[in-house]
Formats: structure tokens, C-alpha cells, sequence
């Protein structure tokens, strides 16, 4: 074993989900290597026989990184790693792979959905034992290890072939690279009716799933044109790349391009869908049609009891305080409960853990259950097919009952990207100072219910977390949110989320902008977006 002498870095916080920098940040000399000794020292000793699992979504970095990680985890006295072959896994195979094996943890190397390659951006975080995303408290300690430690540790030892299935001795550290696929794909098929999934489609279904060049490509091709019998070529962009194709794998309406053009375009199919970098996230579509990700959980949670898994019935639900309170109105029909957490994954470990819910969801296109510890891309696009082939309807003629049976909430996100710091600040802090007047005024008709800085308290452990972005409630339902984003990588994030429940069903063909027209005026009023961040219209509207 060798000892390195170290000096900290600034800026190793990890943010909404995990340490995510540039490239060329990481590949300094001892940049990853502080990181994760911070986090092996806040873990401290790992008991005999502890496996850590390691993988990531592919790009650039990927594979340097875990050769690093494999000699810190030998040093560490980790007994087994299990590694994904060609150093793949995606983010929810990482957490089911994580309970399956009862690893002792995992890290999973990704920056999510932001653009891969040389300039751009590289991500590590540390799941727990349980498959999820560390808890904040073990975040902020990790945080607090790298201001000031002194020493990394690692044996000296051969790269190891993270091509080849088997396994290697890597100074007292059993690598074993595992096919990074079956598992997640045998647990799919636990969950879901996939002889009614594959009836549809023999039934001639069609459906296209853009893996946008990241890591969701050899997962579909498994699952939906292996087991489900689709087409080959179902997976569009299939092949994983370091630089996912010079792509944004971020799926919405603005970075999934080609499929979107396909899904609104002449002879569309019947279903379309796509994933992020590191196959957590998903979109779904009808045949013209997008399903925003707020309904998406709303009518996954209306229709659970449709698919095999969840036939007796879901504990509740969660959603991130942005998302829209759809899924609320679910289950308050339901009778079950719905809560509210800050954004991030992390939050709803501990609902999930203690069996409070069973469906979560966030507007940033996650949506997952308690078969994994994060949010699951094709995990929700199975859900889809399940229902849609239960239901033997359209997509959008599913959305539309929902909405005439529960009302439509109306909602758009603004995102303000790269803005300048200061300014993004600013207007938080304004907005901050702002917020306890609001109450009762009434703006461009809306009267103000409240104004405040979300905080959450967890329920199972009573953990709280403070200024989670602006609330602005209104009296009829309506809202405006305010927050920075915790995951970008350059300058500040603005994100406006904009909300109207729209109970008359003869009012719900509205264009989205027209029908938050008004609220998304007020909130720059209340804001002043154009005015403090020197931008007269959001980067993407989602
Ligand atoms: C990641 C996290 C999500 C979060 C999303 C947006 O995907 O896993 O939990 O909702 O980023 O976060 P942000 O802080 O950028 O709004
Ligand atoms: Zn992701």
C-alpha cells in the first residue's frame, strides 16, 4: 500500500447529486483521489467481506476513474468489487446490483444528463448499502473530510481488463466484472407483465426508445427488442459513447431531437421514449403527444395496479416540492399518503426504506419505486407498456381521461442556464427578503396564500433542510417556484416552475405557455429575471 501526501481542494461539495465538475477538473493529480478517500475515511473501516460495487455511464473519464477507485478500494480493505463490464452501469442497475449482492456500497461514476467527452463534465457519488444516493448528513461530512485531509491511500497494481467477464486479484481486492445488464433486466422482468408487453407489440405496438448515444442502449436492447420481442432498431442511438455522440443526453422536448421530430411527425408511432447519461431519468410520448413528467407519475400511480408488482396496491406517494401536485389528487383518491420533499433523489430514500411510499417522482423527468433506490428510466417506460397494454388505449387518450377525471395541472419549468452567480444570488436573496410580505397581496389577480423558503423535515429520521427554493401559493391552487439548481457545473441555474389546476375538462386543450401566461408575467414581476440575470427568455422550457 502506498501513502500519498495530499492538500485539499475547494469546491468537493457534493450537490444534488453527488461531486459533478469538468473534466478537466477531475483529471488534475489528486482530485478524484481526495474525493474518494473522503468518502472511504467518513465510512471508516469496512467490515470483513465488504463488496463495493463500481460503474458508471460511459463517458469520458469512466474507465480512468475506476481503475483509480479499484486501487483506493483495495487499500481501503474492501473485500469485492463488483465492476460492470467495460466499466457500464447505469445508475438504477447500480442501485439494484447494490441491494441484490448486499454491497456495502457503491460508487457510481456519471455527471447524469450533462454532456460528456474532454471539455466537458465527469461525476462521482456514493450510494449507501440500501442502493440510494448518500444521505445529506454523510454528504456534509464527506464535504467536511475533504477541507482538510492530508493522505490518500492505494495499492500499487496492474490496471485491471474491465472488458473481459471474471475475475482478477487486485492486492487483497477481488474484481469482478459482471455482466452490467442481466441483473437489471431479470428484475424488470419480476416487476412487470412482460407476456402482455410482448403481446402488445407482437400485435404490432410500435414503439422507438432513443438511448441518446449513453447508457441506456445495451439496457433496452436487452429488455425491449430482446425480451419484448420489438423490432431491432426499436433502440435508436444505441451505442454508448464517451462523448454520447457530441449529444446533450438529456431527455426533454429540446435535447431528444430526432425522436421528438419522429413522435410529431407523419405515421409517428404509438409510444416513444428516451433516457439520460446514466439511464436514470426517462421521457415519454404518444403519438404527438409529450407527457410532462408531473402527469407521468400522477397516471403511473392512477394505474399501478395494473402491473404485477404493484396489484395489491401502493403505501404512497412522493414527489419533489417543484413537481406538479397531480400525483397529490392521486392519492388523496387513493386514500394513501402524498408527500413533499426538497429536490433530490436522496430525499426519498428513507420514505421508501421505511415502506411510506411506493411511487416517487420529480418534474426533472424521474419517476421510480421501491424496486431500486433511484429514479429509473426504463423502469418507467416498462410501466408505460405495462398500462398500455393493460389498458389497450393511446397514450394521449390515457392522459386525457386522467385529466377529465382528476382536472388538468397546467405546468412549465423555465430554466435560466449559466447565468452569473451574483446576479442568480441576488435574486434569491430578494426574493428571500421579499417572501414574508407577499402574503394576502394580489398580483395580476392572483392573491398570494403564502411565501415561503421551502423546509422539510424528513419524517423517519426528523432531519431538516432549510431555503429548498421560493414558494409563491396562491389562493386558487396556483403557484410559482423559484430555485438554483444543485447539478449544474457552470455559473448558477435559475429554474422557474410555473403551476395552474385547470378543473374544467372543456379547458384542458390549452397550449401550456398561453394557459401560465399570466403567472409566468407575475413571476418576473416578483422576480425580476430579466432585469437581475440580463436575460430576456429562459435557455429551455420544459
Ligand atoms: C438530478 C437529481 C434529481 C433532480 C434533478 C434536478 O437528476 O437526481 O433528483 O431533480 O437533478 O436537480 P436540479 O438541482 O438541477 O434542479
Ligand atoms: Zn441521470
Amino acid at each position: 500500500m502506498r501513502i500519498v501526501a495530499t492538500t485539499p481542494f475547494d469546491g468537493q461539495k457534493p450537490g444534488t447529486s453527488g461531486l459533478r465538475k469538468k473534466v478537466k477538473v477531475f483529471a488534475q493529480p489528486h482530485y478524484l483521489e481526495n474525493f474518494v478517500q473522503a468518502v472511504f475515511d467518513t465510512l471508516g473501516p469496512v467490515p470483513a467481506g465488504a463488496v463495493l460495487v463500481v460503474g458508471g455511464d460511459g463517458r469520458y473519464h469512466n474507465r480512468t476513474a475506476i481503475q483509480t477507485i479499484l486501487k483506493m478500494a483495495a487499500a481501503h480493505g474492501f473485500s469485492r468489487a463488483l465492476v460492470g463490464q467495460g466499466g457500464i452501469l447505469s445508475t438504477p442497475a447500480a442501485s439494484c446490483i447494490i441491494r441484490k449482492y448486499q454491497a456495502f456500497g457503491g460508487l457510481i461514476l456519471s455527471a447524469s444528463h450533462n454532456p460528456g467527452g474532454p471539455e466537458e463534465d465527469f461525476g462521482i457519488k456514493y450510494n449507501a448499502g440500501n442502493g440510494g444516493p448518500a444521505p445529506e448528513a454523510l454528504t456534509d461530512a464527506v464535504y467536511a473530510r475533504t477541507r482538510s485531509l492530508t493522505e490518500y491511500r492505494l495499492v500499487d497494481a496492474p490496471d485491471v481488463d474491465l472488458d473481459t467477464l471474471g475475475e482478477t486479484q487486485v492486492d487483497g481486492l477481488t474484481v469482478q466484472v459482471i455482466d452490467p445488464v442481466a441483473d437489471y433486466a431479470d428484475l424488470m422482468e419480476s416487476l412487470f407483465d412482460f407476456a402482455a408487453i410482448r403481446s402488445l407489440i407482437a400485435g404490432g405496438f410500435r414503439l422507438r426508445f432513443d438511448a441518446m448515444h449513453a447508457v441506456t442502449g445495451p439496457y433496452a436492447r436487452e429488455i425491449l427488442e430482446k425480451r419484448l420481442g420489438a423490432p431491432a432498431g426499436t433502440v435508436i442511438n444505441g451505442m454508448p459513447l464517451e462523448d454520447f455522440g457530441g449529444g446533450h443526453p438529456d431527455p426533454n422536448l429540446v435535447y431528444a431531437e430526432e425522436l421528438v421530430a419522429e413522435m410529431f411527425g407523419a405515421n409517428a408511432p404509438d409510444f416513444g421514449a428516451a433516457s439520460d447519461g446514466d439511464g436514470d431519468r426517462n421521457m415519454v410520448l404518444g403519438r404527438n403527444f409529450f407527457v410532462t413528467p408531473s402527469d407521468s407519475l400522477a397516471v403511473l400511480a392512477a394505474n399501478a395496479t395494473l402491473c404485477p408488482a404493484y396489484a395489491r396496491g401502493i403505501a404512497g406517494v412522493a414527489r419533489s416540492m417543484p413537481t406538479s401536485g397531480a400525483a397529490d389528487r392521486v392519492a388523496a383518491r387513493l386514500g394513501v399518503p402524498c408527500f413533499e420533499t426538497p429536490t433530490g433523489w436522496k430525499f426519498f430514500g428513507n420514505l421508501l426504506d421505511a415502506g411510506k411510499v411506493t411511487l416517487c417522482g420529480e418534474e426533472s423527468f424521474g419517476t421510480g419505486s421501491d424496486h431500486v433506490r433511484e429514479k429509473d428510466g426504463l423502469w418507467a417506460v416498462l410501466m408505460w407498456l405495462n398500462v398500455l397494454a393493460s389498458r389497450k388505449d393511446s397514450v394521449e387518450a390515457i392522459v386525457r381521461h386522467h385529466w377529465a377525471e382528476y382536472g388538468r395541472n397546467y405546468y412549465s419549468r423555465h430554466d435560466y442556464e449559466g447565468v452569473d452567480s451574483d446576479a442568480a444570488n441576488g435574486l434569491m436573496a430578494h426574493l428571500r427578503a421579499a417572501a414574508p410580505g407577499l402574503a394576502g397581496t394580489v398580483l395580476r389577480g392572483y392573491t398570494v396564500a403564502l411565501c415561503d423558503d421551502f423546509a422539510y423535515t424528513d419524517p423517519v429520521d426528523g432531519s431538516v433542510s432549510t431555503a429548498q427554493g421560493i414558494r409563491v401559493l396562491f389562493t386558487d391552487g396556483s403557484r410559482v417556484v423559484f430555485r438554483l439548481s444543485g447539478t449544474g457545473t457552470s455559473g448558477a441555474t435559475l429554474r422557474l416552475y410555473v403551476e395552474r389546476y385547470e378543473a374544467d375538462a372543456t379547458r384542458h386543450d390549452q397550449p401550456t405557455q398561453e394557459a401560465l401566461a399570466d403567472l409566468i408575467a407575475l413571476a418576473d414581476d416578483v422576480a425580476g429575471i430579466v432585469a437581475r440575470t440580463g436575460r430576456d427568455a429562459p435557455t429551455v422550457i420544459t
